[in-house]
């Protein structure tokens, strides 16, 4: 018997990294899936972003490890996509138990489109986990048996985890503090129907949004910063792995955790503790 028997997870940026992660490992818990992702560049991101192949790929893996799952192509920016996305897979389910937004981006952007990367970090990392949760809370409302949504923030949430204060960087540190503010709202309203809700903040992550060429050469633009003991992790890993997150994500989602909520919860090998 699974941790996460019978109950349906709702996650966004699912097609690869921590998403994908956390589809996989909450599918080995016995979850059905329902995954959405952009899967399509936003012009601001310096590095690759996920593909329709990456998204099906999510698939095969939650397939092969027992689970069930739907995939749709959806922006989170874009509340009437990710209203039908999610509509498609509680018509396939029935109902939703746990809400993952998880969908991010990190725009470190060239001369002259530093405005719009602000609008598209804001756009994407707050506005796009509010819609997240907005979209799927009515049915858990409606059906009245609990739940649990998840938001991944980041040590940048909690701290001034940046390199410099370019537009792109500062957008990324005000709405991963934001989707704080909004965890304390939603967990506070939401308690009385045993809906629990809590901020994950991972330290630096192996995915593609950091492990890159592109993020390298940046941080390599800052070494007084990035090569600093105030940058790094007290634990002597310089990146955790995305699996590492998606065990705190099937601990909340779980039973295990029923009473825990309003909580922010670091997975980030000592960083806020420095
Ligand atoms: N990697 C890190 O070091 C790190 C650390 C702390 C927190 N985070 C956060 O973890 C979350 C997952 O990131 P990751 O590390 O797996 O990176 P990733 O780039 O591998 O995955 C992010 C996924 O989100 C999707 N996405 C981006 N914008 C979207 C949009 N508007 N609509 C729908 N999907 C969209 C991307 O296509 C991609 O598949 C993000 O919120 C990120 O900010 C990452």
């Amino acid at each position: 018997m699974g941790r996460l028997e019978d109950k349906v997870v709702f996650i966004t940026g699912a097609a690869r990294g921590q998403g994908r992660s956390h589809a996989v490992r909450m599918a080995e818990e016995g979850a059905s899936i329902i995954a959405v992702d952009i899967c399509d560049q936003i012009p601001t991101v310096f590095y690759p972003m996920a593909t329709r192949d990456d998204l099906d790929e999510t698939a095969n893996l939650v397939e092969k490890a027992g689970g069930r799952i739907v995939t749709r192509v959806a922006d989170v920016r874009d509340r009437n996509a990710l209203q039908g996305a999610f509509d498609d897979g509680l018509a396939e389910f029935g109902h939703v138990d746990v809400v993952l937004p998880n969908a991010g981006i990190m725009p470190v952007i060239n001369e002259g489109e530093q405005e719009q990367a602000w609008h598209d970090g804001i756009a994407t990392l707050l506005t796009g986990v509010w819609q997240t949760i907005e979209v799927a809370l009515p049915s858990m409302l409606e059906r009245g048996q609990g739940g649990s949504i998840q938001i991944t923030s980041s040590a940048a949430g909690l701290s001034s985890m940046a390199l410099n204060t370019i537009p792109g960087q500062a957008a990324y540190v005000a709405a991963k503090h934001g989707v704080v503010g909004l965890m304390r709202l939603y967990a506070s309203q939401l308690a009385p129907h045993s809906i629990r809700v809590n901020t994950v903040h991972p330290t630096g992550v192996n995915t593609p949004m950091v492990a890159n060429e592109q993020y390298g050469k940046f941080a390599m633009e800052f070494p007084e910063i990035a090569g600093s003991p105030k940058y790094q992790n007290p634990m002597p890993v310089p990146l955790i792995d995305p699996v590492d997150v998606s065990n705190a994500m099937v601990y909340l989602a779980s039973d295990e955790g029923r009473y825990v909520t309003g909580v922010t919860f670091p997975v980030d090998a000592g960083y806020l503790n420095r």
